[in-house]
């Protein structure tokens, strides 16, 4: 483990935070490629570094040195609106260079392959990778062509990591809020028994399965509530407390109601009788919503299919936190851009948080 050096002067506005160098890093690089390489230990640093960096978010620049001079690619091969721009802000919020690839206007669809792609643009000089595509282990294998890091931005029905770790980030500082105290050295014993319910389309879903590895890992107790044909084939290596049919049944004995969404593009209506019916069980609508108990919290991770999983004025409650999740995300992805970058050759510095811009005279930085 590393200790940060400490913080430059006028920016010292946090705490300091641990950065432990390695803990991401496979093979002498560092990636980020599943939920369960990191374990309690990793998920909870991660954290802790986002805090920081939700900080550098409030302020009248939101912009940051750390990464002044590294090259970021996001290479999506496949729809995003979120994680792609969360990302690209993240990266342009450290300072680094992004490029911005996609499939449909490159020359893949002139039949150039992956492998042949992603070298050639390693070849330009990239230091990271944030990898979207529809197939399984496609960011894995992107890690072993190429001598740069690489993030898993959601591949197939495996993993999304970076989900999994903003909505941690975002029920700890919800449940911190509430507790009075400041979410930064909160620590995760806030997940300890901590009662979720994941509603939906779990088969297809790798939100639900990075989100069920981070809970379990932080002592979670996660009930799948779901029709039987969208739970996957097998549940082994799931660290879930049970299984339910019977969305009622559930929803006054859970602190987090997660709803999935039902992903058609993967099939999922091809599970059900129909989209209606689907939504008469496990739609959370206003009349279910009053089920929940005082103070429950309700996620999506979006794009939300409103009146199938979620209905509107449902979520329009106080208690939804669906755009509290996207601006986390930014702070979250820039914590783990920095510990995948930020550090080489400096032996495990802290983020340097010091403004991009030296204030003007007369002007209160921050401010
Ligand atoms: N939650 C999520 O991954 O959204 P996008 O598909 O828009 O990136």
């Amino acid at each position: 483990m590393t200790r940060p050096a400490a913080m430059a002067g006028a920016a010292r506005t946090t705490a300091p935070v641990v950065v432990r160098s390695g803990e991401l890093s496979k093979g002498g690089r560092r990636h980020l490629l599943s939920v369960a390489e990191l374990g309690a230990e990793g998920i909870e640093e991660i954290l802790e570094v986002s805090d920081a960096f939700v900080e550098v978010g409030r302020r009248s620049i939101p912009k940051v040195p750390s990464l002044r001079g590294r090259t970021v690619v996001t290479l999506f091969a496949e729809q995003s609106t979120r994680t792609r721009l969360s990302f690209e802000t993240a990266a342009k919020r450290l300072s680094a260079d992004v490029l911005s690839f996609s499939v449909d206007t490159s020359s893949v669809k002139k039949g150039e392959s992956l492998r042949d792609t992603v070298e050639t643009v390693a070849a330009m000089g990239v230091d990271a990778f944030v990898v979207r595509h529809t197939s399984a282990g496609a960011p894995a294998a992107v890690a072993r062509w190429v001598d740069a890091s690489v993030v898993n931005a959601g591949d197939g029905w495996h993993e999304h990591p970076t989900q999994a770790l903003l909505d941690c980030y975002t029920i700890r500082q919800v449940l911190a809020e509430r507790s009075g105290r400041p979410s930064q050295g909160a620590g995760v014993g806030c997940f300890v028994g901590l009662r979720v319910a994941i509603v939906g389309d779990v088969r297809h879903s790798r939100v639900a399965r990075s989100l069920v590895l981070a809970l379990g890992a932080l002592g979670a107790e996660v009930t799948l509530v779901a029709p039987g044909s969208l739970l996957p084939p097998s549940l082994e290596g799931w660290p879930v407390t049970k299984v339910s049919y019977d969305l009622d049944a559930v929803l006054p004995h859970v602190d987090v109601c997660y709803l999935l969404r039902l992903q058609s593009e993967r099939g999922a209506g091809a599970f059900l009788p129909s989209v209606r019916e689907y939504s008469a069980w496990y739609g959370l609508t206003s009349r279910r919503a009053a089920l929940l108990g005082d103070g429950a919290l309700v996620m999506h991770p979006g794009p939300m299919n409103r009146g199938v999983e979620i209905a509107d004025d449902v979520a329009a409650l106080p208690q939804s936190l669906v755009l509290r999740q996207v601006s986390n995300g930014v702070a979250v992805r820039m914590a783990v851009l920095f510990m995948l970058l930020g550090q080489v050759g400096s032996g495990g510095a802290a983020p340097d948080l010091a403004p991009t811009l030296a204030p003007t005279p007369g002007t209160v930085p921050g401010a």
